[in-house]
């Protein structure tokens, strides 16, 4: 399906028409109230929340608990074509959803861009609260733009030129509470890195739709192109660092049944694994995306196990 590129209003804070929007976080996020998710939606409102979107990186919406999976997904379908996950199965009954279930360890509780491993990464995530615990189990996002106009103009220029590597062959217990078993955490790498894959992507990529430079980074970075691992560490320690500062994020608190959708192409994002034991479903659906674009204009690239490296 080819969707048109939305055209954003040359002044940033005019209205969008008939979305009652609130800000959230004050560089990124927004609550939309006055809008029922469904597949019958018009076109007019579509095009209303893809501009909110690329807005506010981070939309919410309250209240959806009429949306079932079949539903999500028709949903879904509004904003581009469903992709399912690269190695884990999708839910049953479902073309594409991903269920993240706390209980076997799903709880997605580092920094990361969905599924940047791949060349032609989502560029839009969907997730529905389905079993909300009582206290904890928020969710945060990173505004990847603000960080990167943030930085030093000379720091920006040396970056602008770097790439990175991005594998699903990350540091899987980095990413889990100290009350996972261990059984679970190898289980949930054996289905992630079923197959392995690498991507390339600049550390700097200009947004397909908006034009806007910001950093692809996050959890499956592995090591910068012609730096050894100390090095890259370093270097994406720093922008980590202050893509994840307290005002370049937003952070929400889920009831059963809100929807967040977010642009893959200029956020990270992370559960917070503060609920214990009690129980936290997310139900997952992604829109396949374009191949980034480097500032000067070369695509990122992809290798799958056993075929040639991509980087030296
Ligand atoms: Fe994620």
């Amino acid at each position: 399906m080819t969707l048109a590129t939305v055209v954003l209003p040359k002044h940033e804070n005019a209205p969008i028409p008939d979305l009652d929007i609130h800000h959230v976080g004050g560089r990124i996020g927004a609550e939309i109230s006055n809008v029922t998710l469904s597949s019958t939606l018009q076109p007019s409102i579509i095009a209303a929340i893809r501009q909110a979107l690329l807005r506010h990186k981070v939309i919410f919406f309250r209240n959806q608990t009429h949306l079932t999976d079949v539903e999500q997904e028709s949903f879904g379908r509004l904003l581009g074509d469903l992709v399912p996950h690269p190695t884990v199965p999708s839910l049953e009954g479902t073309q594409a959803i991903l269920e993240l279930d706390g209980a076997r360890g799903e709880r997605a509780s580092s920094w990361h861009t969905d599924v940047t491993f791949r060349a032609a990464y989502p560029k839009i995530s969907i997730l529905r609260g389905h079993v909300v615990p009582e206290r904890g189990g928020d969710t945060t996002w990173s505004n990847t733009e603000t960080a990167y106009e943030e930085l030093p103009e000379v720091f920006r220029d040396f970056i602008d030129k770097l790439w990175a590597v991005h594998s699903n062959e990350y540091d899987y217990v980095g990413d889990r509470g100290g009350n996972i078993p261990e059984s679970a955490i190898k289980r949930y790498k054996q289905i992630f890195t079923s197959t392995v894959y690498e991507a390339e992507h600049p550390l700097v990529h200009v947004h397909s739709e908006t034009g806007k430079r910001s950093l692809i980074i996050g959890h499956f970075v592995k090591r910068i192109t012609g730096f050894g691992t100390a090095d890259s560490q370093r270097i994406i320690s720093i922008l980590h660092d202050h893509a994840t500062r307290p005002e370049n994020t937003v952070r929400w608190r889920w009831s059963v049944g809100d929807v967040a959708i977010w642009d893959n192409r200029a956020t990270l994002h992370r559960a917070v694994d503060d609920y214990d034991d009690q129980p936290r479903i997310v139900r997952r659906t992604t829109i396949a995306g374009e191949v980034p674009v480097s500032v000067d204009g070369q695509r990122s690239r992809e290798r799958v196990q056993g075929s040639p490296s991509i980087a030296a």
